[in-house]
């Protein structure tokens, strides 16, 4: 359990007492840290927990005050584990591209988007680093940066991993054009035709589509927007269904933006290794924690090379330079092997541009400061979900990446929510795209990755708007 969890059961147990009764002022921010030696964001996210468990509501402008529905809200029991879904083919890739088209003008208000807005980026400074590499550039680099990478770049790369206390050999690094050929290049280095893959649903769309193109079939694994992947369900499948490889987030999910405790990590990494099965595990949002530290990966707790780490630059500093790598553990060779056979080498220039930048550009400062405009932007959101989305409406709060997830009450539609939405200029990114099911019906992800403004302010406001027009008037 993370320490807000234990903060918010104990604040909960003081509810349920009656110790704290209900319609009182919850303690001050300064008095809970003072008693419990805790940090600002943790008192915080024991805060939204406790709203989300119905035991708090916050009054704006005053605090957090004991809810009249105290007595009777739910507590944080999960549901029962159900009968593992059978493993399906999948057939998503037309509806992610009608979305993804739909979105890209440059004047629709980029809530759906992938990406956070460029102008977080250090765009001189990487410039330089690119220029730079470039003048001194050594001929014979467009041999010797062939795959596995340039290897500054790559023991640059370990060198974040020694950071996070991982001691990641160099020579299982293999550089890719982005996270998402490290992802794909790792599935097909551990699946053949028909074969079964766990993913997490709703899980990010990117996964359902490799599955499609390469014949696979997908075993959909439940995911808590508050606690993350149903490991109870995971084990479930795993003991029915040749699972042959396992495709998920650790940290900062998308499309949840939950993160799993090191807890649950840890007994993940066991669950797969006792059944030999692979975890490519996706972790492209990892820096951008709200927290001091990096929240350790799964790939700290493997001892057997069984889990391919894949992450990039794209959401932390160069989307445009595709330069991404996986630590790939026992299958680095096959991996290798399979970048060689299908696209040969990443940009050479930008491999070198990034290795400058990461030993002379000040990558950390740049990411101290790209978190705390996501944290600020974070704050931004949350205030205008509450002030103009229906009642009813649940939401995410994320520790670290810049998506929020939201469930609406039924029965609203999300992809007409999302096609109402483009004509009003706004994207989102509708709850269907991110399941082989096309569930989540009820539920949009959006995107704070941008510095708020009055427009995006406005565009929260329609779409409030137009969620109500599409429920039904007895909820409204
Ligand atoms: C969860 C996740 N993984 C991987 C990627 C792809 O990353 P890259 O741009 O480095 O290929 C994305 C991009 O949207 C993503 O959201």
């Amino acid at each position: 359990m993370t320490r807000y969890e234990q903060l918010a059961n104990t604040m909960a147990a003081q509810i349920r007492s009656g110790s704290l009764a209900v319609g009182a002022r919850m303690p001050s921010l300064r008095q809970i840290i003072a008693q419990h030696g805790v940090s600002q964001s943790t008192v915080f996210r024991a805060y939204y927990l406790l709203e989300e468990w119905g035991l708090i509501r916050a009054q704006e402008r005053s605090g957090y005050y004991v809810a009249r529905g105290a007595a009777v809200a739910r507590d944080s029991a999960r549901p029962p584990v159900k009968t593992p879904a059978e493993p399906a083919k999948v057939d998503i890739s037309n509806l992610v591209f009608s979305v993804l088209e739909a979105a890209k003008h440059p004047d629709i208000v980029p809530l759906g988007s992938a990406f956070p807005s460029p102008m977080l980026f250090p765009l001189q400074r990487l410039a330089k680093s690119l220029g730079q590499s470039a003048r001194f550039v050594n001929p014979w680099n467009t041999v010797a940066d062939l795959p596995p990478g340039n290897e500054t770049l790559r023991s640059q790369i370990a060198l974040r991993y020694l950071g996070m206390g991982i001691a990641q050999p160099i020579d299982e690094i293999v550089v890719t054009n982005g996270a998402l050929e490290a992802l794909n290049l790792c599935l097909m280095a551990v699946t053949r035709p028909g074969d079964v893959v766990a993913i997490e649903s709703p899980g990010f769309y990117a996964a359902l589509q490799a599955i499609e193109r390469l014949d696979l079939r997908a075993c959909e694994i439940p995911v808590d927007p508050r606690t993350g992947l149903d490991l109870d369900a995971l084990a479930h499948t795993l003991q029915i269904y040749p699972v042959r490889a396992c495709w998920l987030m650790t940290n900062f999910q998308n499309p949840t933006g939950v993160t799993l405790s090191i807890e649950k990590k840890k007994v993940l990494v066991e669950l797969l290794a006792r059944h030999d099965v692979p975890l490519i595990e996706d972790d492209v949002y990892g820096e951008l924690h709200f927290d001091a530290d990096y929240p350790l990966p799964a790939r700290a707790f493997d001892k057997r090379g069984m889990v391919m780490h894949c992450s990039s630059f794209s959401k932390t500093l160069a989307p445009g330079y595709r330069v991404g790598w996986v630590a790939a553990g026992k299958f680095a060779d096959k991996v290798q092997k399979l970048k060689l056979m299908t696209t040969l080498s990443s940009s050479i220039p930008a491999q070198a541009g990034l290795a400058d930048y990461l030993q002379h550009g000040g990558y950390d400062r740049h990411l101290r400061k790209l978190r705390s405009a996501l944290i600020a932007q974070l704050a931004d959101m949350d205030a205008a979900i509450r002030r103009w989305m229906p009642a009813g409406v649940k939401w995410s709060r994320p520790e670290g990446g810049y998506f929020i997830w939201l469930e609406f009450p039924d029965p609203i539609d999300a992809m007409e929510l999302h096609r109402l939405a483009i004509e009003h200029g706004i994207s989102v990114a509708p709850g269907p795209m991110f399941s082989a099911a096309r569930a989540f019906a009820n539920c949009v992800r959006l995107n704070f990755g941008h510095p708020w403004n009055a427009k995006i302010d406005d565009a929260l406001r329609v779409l409030g708007q137009l969620v109500r027009r599409t429920v039904s008037p007895a909820q409204r």
